[in-house]
């Protein structure tokens, strides 16, 4: 009898409980980093919303209720399944003021002057967001601006409870705010720190996402909002205009689409490496049985990390906006590539990375945010969306409750020298005048045989990438459901600086040996809450499950 109970246990799909349990759904799912900006897009979907009314409401949600990174000041990527099958791509990544300068960030021995694409005004591309959702909802929506904008709205305007972990976050970067009075303003209560509980209001957000409710994009692009941007950006030595603002679009792009032993993976193309890399790194990993390696065994991870070294040392190179440099996409993309570019690494040895200056990893704590939305026709929405840094350059623009991004820094601001992440680059990602940063956001969706299988994606810098990757190998190759795929933890490589990061309980101590044994650099990661906050989605046993990754708060929820 007791077999015949064990037997019933694995009927189903294997899930090994490491993770939380995954929340079922069959209806509509939700998984973001903010419970208020799930429970909205919910809202919208079972009044009737498709994925996409679901996404956008989320979006907006999520500028009010999780400031760190969602935004109506920044930019991102989406990846839309519709129900027919078919994969576009918004890209709403902001882009360079019309009068920025390959130079901009440099003194005039040309030397980066420190901070100045990160902690000032002069940081911020121009916002892409805003478009990109009320691009999103007229071309593949079902509600109206009004519907999906309201709870948005509502949250700003009424306010919500912060919770223990806002409430931290907005401690944290409160002396960083200080010399911008808006900021302060907005982010304290009367100059006193919130606490958990209280109920954070934001009344010039508000009135900013009711002009865009109103007037559509010439709520935010132009009229009042515009106006306020750009004479705040005059009266601050800032380059964003009234014309840049006029001139933003976001644009519809093909996807990437690479294959995995069966599975088809869809995700961003230029400019983000994301998608770009993922593939790459899958096409190199495709010849090698990863599966009967074993998980985060040393084998595994040699390879893992190998195909990584060479996938980001192209990104330097070769990644760029495809709009100003010529993205060999078609090369980088071919699995014969794959196979000459993986064949000189040696079974148990690390190649060292090219010597070409030394990367730093990232000490500030950064934010970024993915959510993932799936509705019952197979209509899903895989999105990343970002100010780059935590609150972005931590200016809020007077009158609008809105933050600003600090993402020109991403760009390559001198040949070689590090972002933020550690990443480096060349010209394919010099700064340009109306050019777009290169990105690592990677919003994927996994289909097997045309039918929906995974939405993924992640925060991260350059760890993006190589968390969206372990998701997916962890549900492929090692046959976890959603929840442990998410939840494990991670390790991380970029070519450069020559390092392997790992969380802590990543490397068992015999393993962490044979790596070094083998010539890898290994660093256990002492920052954050371990790599990633991969808040994904699983088709599986005839249902839609949601995870949100337990490193954050956040919400999976579903109906
Ligand atoms: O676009 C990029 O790749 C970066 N600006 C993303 C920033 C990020 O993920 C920070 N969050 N953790």
């Amino acid at each position: 009898m007791r077999f015949i109970v064990l037997a019933l246990l694995f009927v189903l799909s294997p899930a090994y409980a490491v993770g939380p349990e995954a929340t079922y759904a069959t209806h509509g799912m939700v998984t973001s980093r903010s419970v208020y900006a799930s429970q909205a897009g919910i809202e919208i979907m079972k009044a009737g919303g498709n994925a996409v009314d679901g996404a956008v409401a989320t979006a907006f949600a999520l500028a009010v209720t999780y400031p760190d990174a969602g935004n109506l000041g920044g930019g991102g990527f989406a990846v839309i399944r519709l129900p027919n099958g078919k994969v576009v791509t918004n890209d709403n990544r902001e882009k360079a003021p019309e009068s920025a300068t390959t130079d901009m960030y440099l003194d005039k021995d040309g030397n980066v002057i420190k901070g100045l694409s990160l902690n000032t005004i002069k940081a911020s591309g121009v916002p892409g967001s805003v478009d990109g959702y009320l691009e999103m909802l007229d071309k593949y929506g079902t509600m109206t601006r009004q519907q999906v904008m309201a709870p948005a709205i509502r949250l700003a305007r009424d306010g919500f409870p912060l919770s223990h972990d806002m409430a931290l976050q907005i401690a944290y970067f409160l002396p960083k705010m200080k010399r911008f009075p808006a900021s302060y303003k907005k982010f304290t209560k009367n100059g006193e720190p919130y606490q958990e509980g209280d109920i954070f209001k934001q009344p010039d957000l508000a009135q900013t996402l009711e002009r865009i409710s109103k007037q559509g994009r010439d709520g935010f692009y132009k009229g009042k909002t515009a106006k306020l941007i750009a004479r705040f950006m005059a009266n601050n030595d800032g380059l964003i205009t009234e014309k840049d603002l006029a001139d933003y679009h976001s644009v519809w792009r093909a996807p990437i689409h690479g294959t995995y032993r069966g599975y088809d993976i869809w995700s961003m193309g230029p400019p983000s490496s994301g998608g770009v890399l993922v593939a790459m790194i899958l096409n190199m990993l495709e010849p090698y049985d990863l599966g009967s390696l074993g998980w985060h065994s040393a084998a595994a991870i040699h390879l893992i990390v190998e195909a990584e070294r060479r996938a980001y040392a192209d990104r330097a190179t070769y990644l760029g906006d495809p709009d100003f440099y010529k993205v060999p996409l078609k090369a980088l993309l071919d699995k014969a590539y794959a196979k000459k570019r993986f064949a000189d690494v040696k079974p148990d040895k690390a190649t060292p990375s090219k010597d070409v200056g030394a990367g730093s990893w990232p000490k500030e704590s950064m934010e970024t945010t993915h959510f993932s939305v799936a509705d019952d026709k197979g209509g899903i929405v895989s999105m990343t969306t970002t100010l780059n840094s935590s609150f972005g350059n931590k200016i809020v623009v007077p009158g609008t409750g809105m933050l600003l991004n600090n993402e020109m820094n991403d760009f390559s601001i001198k040949p070689n020298t590090p972002n933020q992440f550690g990443l480096i680059g060349h010209d394919a990602n010099k700064v340009e005048a109306s050019k777009r940063m290169l990105s690592s956001m990677s919003p994927t969706i996994v289909t097997k045989d045309g039918k929906p299988f995974l939405a993924v994606g992640s925060p991260g810098g350059g760890t993006i990438i190589t968390t969206v990757l372990q998701v997916i190998t962890n549900v492929i190759d090692y046959h976890m459901d959603i929840s442990d795929a998410v939840s494990l933890p991670r390790f991380h490589h970029q070519w450069e600086p020559d390092l392997v990061m790992y969380s802590p309980y990543a490397f068992s101590p015999d393993t962490a040996k044979i790596l070094e044994s083998m010539g890898y650099n290994l660093k256990e990661i002492q920052w954050g809450r371990g790599i990633g906050d991969a808040n994904s989605i699983e088709y599986r046993d005839g249902a839609i499950y949601g995870v949100k990754d337990p490193r954050n708060e956040g919400g999976a929820i579903g109906f």
